[in-house]
């Protein structure tokens, strides 16, 4: 089905096909000088040391994971209230995710407290998701992690060059996870970014990239290696050439797409502000965000009726999504979790159409057609 206002719309124009053709003629397409390219260009936007692009943002948190030393036995607490790739990366080291509640209805982000709750003997590290783009409370997970000697991974899939209190998100922890999956606020169609400042950590991160070996085949193409020894049993996750030339155009348009979006947020905040019957998560919050994503969580009814304005609004040609179906409610995870908040919100958020092509006029229509539905379905 085709929707007049879309979830999301990609930023793509010739530029994008430019770097890609140039790519394809250099005749060197899998990961070489593009993407060299691109880890300096984000490591300055970042502020960080090192920046090590692979194939997607699981791939990072997965790396992340095995270069923290998790393995069985440990547990690391990460939302719920987030993409299962937050925790199936902890899964594959043999780790056991354990889930904490968001703060409220208000802030979906990790909630410290319950963080706080969820420490045993066996935490090793705290995940936490800047949910939207969005920043966690981190001085309070930094505190934590102090007191507990926990690592921070940041899955920092939703947010890209996003300043909070003087760090990029994605930088306070010992490893960032960005994603340049096709609909995130910038995309290679798949791609991600690992980050840290940590100058053995990263010499580590891109031996375990391809699969444990000394030198890449880029580096013995120019003759600059003839051999490779293979010290550890690594991966292919490495980012083709292709991918991070359309990262590197897409990065050029970065800060326009994030003021545009933090416009956006704007001209949607003041259209929901008297809407009644909903919560705008993080509402007249001061801090940046990338505004990845526009989620509201309807104030009653269950999932039934959540499903049923969701349809309204499709039916009226506007796309929404769930950010997301709570993690400790899927079949692989189910247990004993108690997460009231996250119950509660998962069964009445509805994600609005949200990207840098939108205009102001969709918005109001996102906004009265909302109404209508809200109307309808009391
Ligand atoms: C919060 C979150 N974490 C992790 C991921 C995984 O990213 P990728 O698709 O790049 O592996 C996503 C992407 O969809 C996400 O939204």
């Amino acid at each position: 089905m085709a929707f007049d206002i879309p979830l999301f719309d990609l930023n793509f124009d010739d530029h994008e096909v430019d770097a890609v053709a140039e790519t394809v003629r250099s005749k060197w397409i899998s990961m070489g000088q593009r993407t060299v390219e691109l880890e300096e260009r984000f490591a300055a936007r970042l502020g960080v040391k090192h920046v090590i692009a692979v194939t997607n943002c699981t791939a990072a948190l997965h790396m992340a994971c095995v270069l923290a030393g998790l393995g069985p036995e440990d547990e690391v607490i990460v939302p719920s209230l987030t993409f299962v790739a937050t925790a199936n990366a902890v899964r594959y080291t043999g780790a056991r995710p354990v889930f904490a509640d968001i703060i409220s209805a208000r802030n979906l982000s990790l909630d410290p407290d319950d963080v706080q709750r969820k420490i045993t003997q066996r935490t090793r590290a705290i995940l936490p998701m800047h949910y939207g783009g969005w920043p966690c409370p981190m001085e309070r997970f930094a505190q934590i992690a102090d007191e507990h000697r926990l690592v921070i991974i940041e899955d920092a899939a939703h947010t890209i060059d996003v300043d909070y209190h003087g760090r990029k998100l994605g930088t306070w922890g010992k490893f960032g996870c960005y994603s340049f999956f096709s609909n995130k606020v910038i995309t290679s169609a798949e791609g991600g970014l690992l980050a840290t400042d940590d100058d053995q950590l990263a010499a580590r991160a891109k031996l375990i990239r391809s699969h444990g070996m000394t030198t890449l085949s880029y580096q013995r193409a120019q003759g600059h290696a003839t051999r490779y020894d293979v010290v550890e049993p690594g991966y292919n996750y490495r980012i083709d050439d292709i991918r991070a030339s359309l990262a590197l155009a897409q990065e050029t348009k970065l800060d326009g797409i994030l003021a545009r979006r933090k416009e956006l947020r704007a001209v949607y905040e003041k259209a929901l502000g008297d809407v009644d019957g909903i919560t705008v998560p993080y509402m007249g919050m001061t801090e940046n965000s990338a505004n990845y994503i526009m989620p509201i969580v309807i104030d009653s009814g269950g999932e039934a009726r959540r499903d049923a304005i969701r349809q309204y609004l499709a039916d009226h040609g506007i796309q929404t999504s769930v950010h997301y179906p709570a993690i400790h409610r899927f079949s692989i995870y189910a247990g004993t979790h108690h997460l009231p908040t996250t119950d509660y919100v998962a069964d009445h958020l509805i994600t609005l159409p949200m990207y840098d092509s939108l205009t102001e006029e969709q918005v109001g229509r996102v906004a009265d057609t909302l109404q209508g539905a809200l109307a309808k379905h009391n």
